[in-house]
């Protein structure tokens, strides 16, 4: 395997060197390595600073960098796993260069989680983590990680396989990201639930082509039932903008107050907060120092996930201008009209057209509309 030296935050490995004139070079190197992932591996060192858990599994592996990241960046004792032995033999180059004191296996995820316990289990397959969720929920004393990669089934672009995988339908809206996140967040609940553990989101996003979500889990039947208590869905009218959060089990069915078609709901989803604003601050507080795989990103994405505000769904601001037929101006001075109105509002952190409103529909077009 051709290797070439990358450093990520203050961590040096190798990786297998790619050829930048495919599409998608991480795909075709023999072990995998994706340096637009540094933004998702920040975010998890940085919160593992913040939890300190008593061991961590970086259950697929790959080249280590998430793992030998976290281990020599936070001094947690970690253990790496994949199924692939050449992604082992990397592996092992890699800690051993490092000086790392860590454990590496050359196993089945699966089979790995079914037998040991780890303080954080983090899953970071290639595409969708729902295969690998059951065992790491087992597998997990207090955190999980988990990345998701195949926004398409989880944001509604391929809507059955989103069915399939997340028992739970999708729908392909201006914020279908935020869907795909929280439709992962219940996915993950539901499970929890079946081993009396609830989930309580410690910094959950999304960014360009993944998902990702840190958890603590909360062993006892009232967690469980509290989280599934947080289940719900976003219904959303086909014909006009409007749309609206219902916390519950089942979906009522609705109709839209503004033109009156029947809404169409999507879910079940978490309705509750994305992060604990400790975790979050000290993620902040802890960022000044920290030297990030893509600082630019992180500074931006933690600053706008402390003032989004906390409604499961968002408008798309283009989208309701064009509805409307206006041309947009700045999001922010609709941000600050709405305000001025006494209403919540603010940016999203998926998109920089995102506006999340507690105001009626009808004020939020008025104020689109005045000039
Ligand atoms: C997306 S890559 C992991 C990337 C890595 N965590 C990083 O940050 O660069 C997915 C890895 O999962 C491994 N994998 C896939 N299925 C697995 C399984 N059932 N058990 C263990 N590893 C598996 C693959 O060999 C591959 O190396
Ligand atoms: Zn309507």
């Amino acid at each position: 395997m051709d290797l070439t030296q990358v450093t990520e935050g203050r961590t040096t490995i190798l990786v297998p060197a790619q050829n930048p004139d495919v599409h998608f070079p991480p795909g075709t190197a023999p072990v995998f390595y994706n340096p637009r992932m540094a933004l998702n591996r920040d975010t998890t060192v940085l919160l593992v600073k913040q939890v300190s858990p008593v061991s961590y599994l970086d259950a697929m592996a790959a080249s280590g960098i998430r793992g030998c990241r976290v281990g020599y960046e936070t001094g947690t004792a970690v253990t790496l796993n994949d199924r692939d032995s050449l992604a082992v033999d990397l592996i092992n180059r890699n800690v051993s260069s490092l000086n790392l004191s860590c454990t590496v296996t050359c196993r089945d995820a699966n089979s790995l989680m079914s037998d040991e316990k780890f303080g954080f289990v983090d899953l970071d397959p290639f595409g969708t983590p729902a295969p690998f969720t059951d065992a790491a929920i087992r597998s997990c004393g207090k955190y999980l990680g988990v990345t998701a990669t195949d926004t398409a089934p989880l944001c509604g672009a391929h809507l059955k396989a989103g069915i399939r995988r997340y028992m739970a339908r999708p729908l392909n809206t201006d914020y279908h990201t935020e869907v795909g996140l929280r439709i992962l967040l219940a996915f993950v609940a539901r499970h929890a639930a079946i081993y009396d553990k609830g989930i309580i989101p410690l910094f959950c996003y999304t960014h360009e082509h993944f998902v990702r979500l840190h958890l603590e889990l909360k062993s006892s039947a009232s967690a469980a039932d509290k989280s599934i208590a947080r289940l719900g869905y976003i219904h959303q009218c086909p014909k006009c903008p409007y749309r609206m959060e219902e916390t519950k089990f089942f979906p009522s069915t609705l109709t839209c107050p503004v033109c009156g078609t029947g809404l169409t709901p999507t879910g079940p989803i978490w309705t509750g907060s994305l992060h604990q604003p400790g975790i979050l601050n000290g993620m902040i507080r802890e960022s000044s120092s920290f030297m990030a795989g893509d600082p630019k990103s992180l500074e931006k994405l933690l600053e706008l996930c402390k003032n989004e505000p906390e409604y499961s769904f968002s408008y798309d601001y283009h989208q309701l201008a064009k509805y409307y037929r206006v041309s947009p101006g700045p999001l922010d001075l609709l941000i600050n009209r709405l305000r001025e109105r006494g209403y919540t509002a603010g940016r999203v952190h998926y998109s920089g057209y995102g506006l999340k409103s507690d105001a009626p529909l009808e004020d939020i077009r008025s104020c689109i509309t005045a000039r």
